[in-house]
């Protein structure tokens, strides 16, 4: 983890929220790399959950929402952690995450036993909304995006004109006062959501849990996490929420070991009954066919950005030891990241910067790919650097404009250039007019 954290700074994948002053714990924020690694996944998974679909339409709901809204969802008595304090170094801690010593709790900071009686401790972040702070004007942050998604059920049905079953789909941040926040962007206390509630009839529900589960696997595989390093944990029935019929974590082996990277859970009619009642508004659905009113069950696929982008980097991150052509071994440090996934597609370099004819040429095949992708042009240094350089941004490809690409020796290779694979650091030449069409290929 240490060299993956490091590697996130010295790149500019992520840097500490408010660094400067001392940072804010369990806040991050994303350097140029990070921010274009999230936007492809955040890409990916809309055009799989969405844009590629006739059922599933897209939501982008309010951070702030009516109290209420958390009264009927259960957040407000019961979103919480049980929490103790240790009264030797004050120290608050989660109660369910303390270590054992001879059968008694011990504080992991300072190792008393003097640790007073677990506590609910609530995670939603409080403010107040307008100029009075007061009980009438409280209001949260949200924990998850998925209530919007429940609260605005009719509106969306009504303009969507969709049949069950039927999804809606919702991208956005969240936050959570979590007690700990720990493993880097792994918990964090602001973070991104991703979720799909998939609405159903009740007979589906089961059945569309399981297809859910394949669906999510085949998306992590499609990103580039192996099936080996990911495991499906069935939660037992005494675990799982009162209300649910059935749930998956996805768990991924991260390097401080396996924990859950999304959760696919059927929620019954359980969100919608709530709002049903809360609100006095109906939530409900007709059905044309048995001309019946019912409220919809509900299965939820629900995935952390910031989580999924750990898990991203821990399975790219790789070191190797190369042997350069003078003989000497070094370390080669590369991410090797799906190239659907990468933040920088291609790097393009002209041999040597002092030659106004290849570095005319190398803009040219950088402002040919602009437009349909993130390009990286760099000029400086020793050309093993500059591969170097990108290996550890992730770049799947290098493209290398030299001699050949400007006819100095001779014809046939005019206007062609070399082409070099990051991970197997293999070249081949390729024709200037066919590299859109092979990057194209590659990264969609
Ligand atoms: N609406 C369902 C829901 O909120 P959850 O299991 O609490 O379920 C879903 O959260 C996913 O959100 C998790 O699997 C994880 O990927 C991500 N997540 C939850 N809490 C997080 C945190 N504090 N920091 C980063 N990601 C988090």
């Amino acid at each position: 983890m240490e060299k993956i954290v490091s590697l996130c700074k010295r790149r500019g994948f992520v840097f500490q929220s408010s660094e400067i002053y001392g940072g804010l714990n369990g806040c991050w924020d994303y350097g140029p790399l990070g921010v274009e690694l999230r936007r492809n996944l955040k890409d990916f998974w809309w055009r799989r959950m969405v844009r590629e679909r006739d059922d599933i339409v897209g939501l982008d709901g309010s951070i702030l929402m009516n109290r209420q809204v958390w009264v009927a969802s259960g957040h407000e008595s019961t979103f919480s952690d049980p929490m103790v304090d240790c009264r030797n170094c004050k120290s608050r801690l989660r109660a369910d995450q303390l270590p054992e010593k001879n059968g008694q709790k011990q504080c992991p900071v300072c190792g008393s036993f003097d640790l007073t009686e677990p506590r609910a401790f609530n995670l939603m972040f409080k403010t107040f909304v307008g100029a009075t702070e007061d009980d009438s004007s409280i209001a949260y942050l949200r924990p998850e995006t998925a209530q919007a998604i429940f609260v605005q059920f009719r509106n969306v049905l009504e303009v969507s004109r969709k049949k069950l079953p039927f999804g809606i789909a919702q991208i956005g941040k969240a936050f959570r006062n979590e007690i700990n926040p720990r493993n880097f962007i792994f918990r964090s206390r602001e973070f991104e959501m991703m979720e799909l509630e998939y609405f159903c009839f009740p007979h589906q529900g089961l059945e569309l849990l399981e297809y859910w589960l394949k669906e999510r696997l085949r998306f992590f595989n499609d990103i580039g996490l192996s099936s080996d390093k990911l495991h499906v944990h069935s939660i037992p029935a005494e675990e799982r929420a009162h209300y649910s019929q059935g749930t998956y974590d996805i768990e991924f082996e991260f390097p401080f070991g396996i924990q859950e990277l999304e959760g696919i859970a059927y929620r019954t009619d359980f969100d919608l009954s709530q709002h049903q009642k809360f609100s006095g508004k109906p939530l409900d659905y007709f059905d044309e066919e048995t001309k019946s009113h019912l409220i919809p069950h509900v299965v939820e696929p629900s995935v952390g950005v910031d989580r999924a982008m750990l898990a991203l980097l821990c399975a790219a991150y790789d070191e190797e030891t190369v042997t350069d052509e003078k003989g000497k071994s070094e370390t080669r440090t590369v991410l090797r990241l799906h190239p659907r996934m990468a933040p920088i597609k291609c790097g393009v370099f002209p041999l040597l910067k002092n030659n106004e004819e290849l570095v005319k040429k190398a803009k040219e095949v950088v402002e040919m790919l602009r437009g349909e992708m993130s390009v990286f042009y760099d000029e400086t240094g020793a050309i093993g650097r500059r591969y170097r350089r990108q290996d550890e941004a992730g770049t799947p490809f290098g493209i290398t404009v030299d001699f050949d690409t400007i006819g100095e020796n001779g014809p046939a290779n005019r206007d062609t250039v070399t082409v070099r694979y990051r991970d197997s650091m293999e070249q081949k030449r390729l024709a200037i007019a066919d590299i859109p069409a092979f990057l194209r290929e590659q990264i969609t």
